[in-house]
């Protein structure tokens, strides 16, 4: 039985659900599966992202227009659009609408984040500080201005480290360094790409330094979660079975349910929750990165949101709930269906960008489709685009979803697909020189 409210599909309307602001940028991978969570509850939507939108008004209660480096103005904002027309949720998609979310579910008094947890889980020096503070077993980790001379700082430093800015995601930015050497390289090229204004706004404060942490070996794994009241629970764990040991971190595979032994499992789920209290996030979706190794789970980082780019259509609860509705219910106080994930493993991979280039062409879709458990193929990057690889790009070329048995079928047939793929990047804009057109063969399957 469907236990939301639903138009016209014979289930008797309890009650109604009230309407959900959704923060998400414009050019978000996320918002549509979230539109689609809040027309399968019934919730009315607005959604509010930094530029004004095309159709906008046909629904002047559906938009409305925020500036996220801003978010006291956007919080007042918010609240006159609140006095016109009551909000039952606000939630944010992506990292950059999230401490507007947090400012303005507590302007309203509705259940979110605080805005203090999400301002330290949005800045992974304070996210290290509180944890530390909390106990919890922290790498050896550093915060340096990115005025400074590298060359000095090495001596601080143990190595093997990693460097990485304070308030980018998905790994843009993040370089291992061995010694000295590849430590300075590595700092200068993390401060050229914070000194990029498409990157950072002049003024940043999350731009003017960088962290740098000793380097956890282990097996790399993602929690996703939901916390209501401050009770944490899990809503998934996935491998990364692809090795990530840097110099970059390319992400691209995720397999779930995880293989790892039930005590590692364990220990990850329980260092998770023991993150989520210290950072003090108390109401909405969690998405943290550990590692596991000797016996010990470590955490990376806890973001307050859900997992990102198109990574949450593999996830399946209940009776076929997407994670967006799992998440808009729980921001809603509907009585949840059960949040278990279906027994099937699921997987999806990323696509990394193998070289710097011009996208000319793309080969094999149809093939990879047709592997076996492979359930989608998209692109998302369209011909004709710039490619930037790691550690500066910010996309990835697309997704390859996959359902199956077991994640071992899941993960064959997630790298068996992506062999199908042929990616005709031409020398262009973002070719790197020195890099031959060849050098495809280095992409990691
Ligand atoms: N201290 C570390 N030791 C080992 N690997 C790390 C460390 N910090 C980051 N990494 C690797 O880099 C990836 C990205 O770093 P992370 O801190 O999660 O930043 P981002 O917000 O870009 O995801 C991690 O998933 C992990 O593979
Ligand atoms: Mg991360």
């Amino acid at each position: 039985m469907t236990r939301y409210w639903s138009e016209g599909g014979g289930v008797v309307p309890a009650r109604r659900p009230g309407r959900v602001l959704l923060l998400v940028t414009t050019q978000s991978y996320r918002a549509g599966a979230f539109v689609e969570a809040a027309q399968r509850l019934g919730a009315p939507l607005t959604v509010g992202s930094e530029r004004p939108q095309a159709l906008a008004g046909f629904n002047p209660d559906g938009h409305l227009t925020l500036d996220f480096s801003a978010p006291e103005v956007a919080v007042e904002v918010i609240r006159r659009f609140a006095a016109r027309r009551p909000l039952a949720a606000i939630l944010a998609a992506d990292d950059e609408g999230v401490l507007t979310a947090a400012l303005a579910a507590r302007a309203l008094g509705l259940p979110h984040h605080p805005p203090e947890a999400v301002a330290a889980a949005r800045d992974k020096y304070r996210m290290r500080r509180a944890l530390a503070a909390a106990g919890i077993p922290t790498p050896r980790f550093h915060r340096f201005a990115l005025d400074a001379d590298p060359l000095a700082l090495a001596r601080e430093v143990e190595f093997p480290c990693v460097l990485k800015p304070l308030g980018l995601a998905a790994s843009r930015g993040v370089i291992r360094a061995d010694d000295p050497e590849q430590f300075a390289a590595a700092f200068r090229r993390v401060a050229a790409l914070l000194g990029r204004p498409e990157v950072a706004r002049p003024g940043d404060e999350l731009a003017r330094h960088l962290l740098v942490e000793s380097y956890l070996p282990g097996v790399e794994v993602a929690v996703e979660g939901l916390v209501t009241g401050g009770v944490p629970r899990v809503l998934a764990v996935f491998d990364k079975p692809d090795p990530l040991e840097g110099p970059f971190f390319e992400e691209t595979i995720y397999v779930t349910p995880s293989r790892l032994p039930a005590a590692a499992r364990a220990a990850v789920e329980g260092r998770a929750a023991a993150g989520v209290a210290a950072l003090g996030l108390s109401d909405g979706p969690v998405h943290a990165e550990l590692r596991h190794h000797a016996g010990e789970a470590h955490l990376l980082e806890i973001a307050p949101r859900s997992i990102g780019g198109l990574c949450s259509r593999v996830l399946r609860f209940g009776e076929g709930r997407s994670l967006e509705e799992v998440i808009l219910g729980a921001a809603l106080g509907l009585e949840s269906g059960g949040l278990e994930r279906e027994r099937a493993a699921a997987g999806v991979m990323m696509i990394p960008i193998p070289r710097a280039g011009t996208l000319a062409g793309v080969r094999g879709v149809e093939a990879a489709r047709a592997v076996a458990g492979i359930e989608d193929v998209r692109i998302t990057i369209p011909v004709g685009d710039e490619l930037v690889p790691l550690p500066e790009g910010a996309r990835y070329l697309g997704f390859i979803f996959a359902r199956g048995g077991a994640p071992e079928q899941v993960e064959a047939a997630l790298r068996e697909a992506h062999r199908w793929l042929e990616f005709d990047i031409q020398p262009g804009p973002g070719a790197a020189p020195g890099v031959r057109a060849d050098a495809g063969a280095e992409r990691r399957w």
